[in-house]
């Protein structure tokens, strides 16, 4: 395909696209950094050419397109190899795109961790992408990567150490810093009122397996971290972590692809390490009882108006600057293989998981699928996990130039 753009950012104008505009600003197209040919798109020419500005790109192109405007959307993905969306709540917003791209061969790649969404999204146009050639990549941030990429990452070491992949992980966020923004609200909040309106979808939302191929096979009960729970392993408190309801599917849509390297009885589970003792259990029953509020006044309709209106985050805000860089997370992985062998692992990331770290990672999944052209060749077109198409080039990308490190602990 002879496109214009290597890559098109779509939504440079939300809060998460203008920190990665100035990221892509930053790591290409200098002396010794690789070329990167890309524009920033959006709904209005006036927040674009702020972005301009702030990023200091005068000569960086921009392209006119309304998420709901097939023509327009269309006239985009013919002028680019990969779109990176950061248009979102994706379940109101993205499907034009993703059904443009899945028709036209256009590689694509997003934030989303609306895994009711993404569901839709696969029994839609996975055959479209199929037969187009188009690499479909959602979940490209905080919400899965450092799952994905950190379960890829230990499996690859199980092997290669006990010449076995384990078919039990636990993954423990050990510690993390950041905050959020509105879109990422908003996301949570249309999930709440999407089930409002279809409580069948609470069916869907518990289903681990609810984005694997209908083949997957998998029998395996998966265990969810849903009340304060004395963990042996880690020798500590835990607490739900939110993100679990996405990475955990994406783990499992990741093995399936891969043909169950893992096994069909793979389990794998996530939750937040809060502590030991009195203080750690009081921190997972405080956590418990804060989300607990939240869902609730998300799903009533006054105390939503009142989180909305005065204590949330509104569509285009959240952290600081100063808040984005010194953010971080540790996130911890205990595996154990069918024959008892132990292995631990860590992925580490610099700066605020939402964005300062995910702009980072969703930046090198867009370079990954546009400069990475050799990795791409064997891989059918379709809806890839960022762990089955991407692998080992990423990893690599995100150490280098993402601020993120795997490593083996013991
Ligand atoms: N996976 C992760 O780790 C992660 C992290 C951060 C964010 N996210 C997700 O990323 C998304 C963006 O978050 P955010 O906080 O950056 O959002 P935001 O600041 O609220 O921005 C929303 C963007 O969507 C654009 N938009 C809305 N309606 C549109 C339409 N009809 N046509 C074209 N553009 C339209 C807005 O354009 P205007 O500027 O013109 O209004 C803006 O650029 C959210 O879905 C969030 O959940 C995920």
């Amino acid at each position: 395909m002879n496109s214009q753009f290597d890559v098109i950012v779509f939504g440079a104008t939300s809060f998460v696209g203008q920190i990665l505009a100035q990221y892509l600003s930053d790591k290409f197209n200098h002396e010794g950094q690789e070329s990167l040919n890309w524009a920033i798109a959006g709904r209005s020419q006036t927040k674009l050419d702020e972005v301009k500005a702030t990023i200091k790109q005068p000569n960086l192109t921009t392209l006119i397109a309304d998420a709901q405007d097939e023509v327009a959307i269309k006239a985009m993905c013919d002028q680019a190899r990969v779109i990176i969306s950061t248009v979102g709540p994706y379940a109101l917003y993205g499907e034009t795109l993703v059904k443009v791209c899945a028709e036209s061969g256009t590689d694509y790649c997003d934030l989303t961790g609306e895994v009711q969404w993404i569901n839709r999204m696969l029994l839609k146009y996975e055959d479209a992408a199929k037969a187009s050639g188009a690499h479909i990549v959602h979940c490209s941030g905080f919400d899965s990567i450092p799952s994905d990429m950190g379960v890829y990452f230990t499996q690859k070491a199980a092997q290669k150490s006990f010449g076995e992949y384990c078919n039990t992980i636990a993954m423990r966020v050990k510690a993390a810093k950041g905050g959020a923004s509105g879109g990422t609200i908003a996301s949570m909040l249309n999930i709440t009122e999407e089930v409002m309106k279809d409580p069948a979808l609470r069916k869907d939302l518990v289903n681990p397996y609810l984005i694997c191929p209908k083949d997957h096979g998998f029998k395996a009960r998966q265990f969810d971290t849903r009340k304060p729970t004395f963990d042996k392993t880690f020798n500590g408190w835990t607490a739900p972590f939110i993100m679990a309801a996405i990475n955990t599917r994406v783990v499992f849509r990741s093995n399936a692809l891969a043909g169950n390297p893992y096994g069909t009885d793979f389990k794998y589970d996530e939750a937040m390490l809060v502590g030991k003792g009195f203080k750690g259990r009081l921190t997972a029953t405080a956590i418990v009882a804060g989300l607990g509020a939240f869902f609730i006044g998300a799903a009533i309709k006054p105390t939503r108006w009142v989180l909305e209106n005065y204590v949330l985050p509104k569509p285009g805000e959240g952290p600081s600057p100063k808040e984005q860089v010194e953010g971080y997370y540790d996130i911890r992985f205990a595996g154990k293989t069918p024959s008892g062998k132990e292995i631990r692992t860590k992925v580490i990331g610099q700066g605020d998981p939402g964005y300062g770290s995910t702009s980072q990672m969703l930046g090198q999944v867009g370079a990954c699928l546009a400069l990475d052209k050799d990795l791409l060749t064997d891989k059918e077109g379709g809806f890839w996990t960022t762990s089955t198409l991407l692998g080992d080039r990423l990893i690599e990308r995100l150490e280098k130039d993402a601020q993120l490190k795997f490593e083996v602990i013991s």
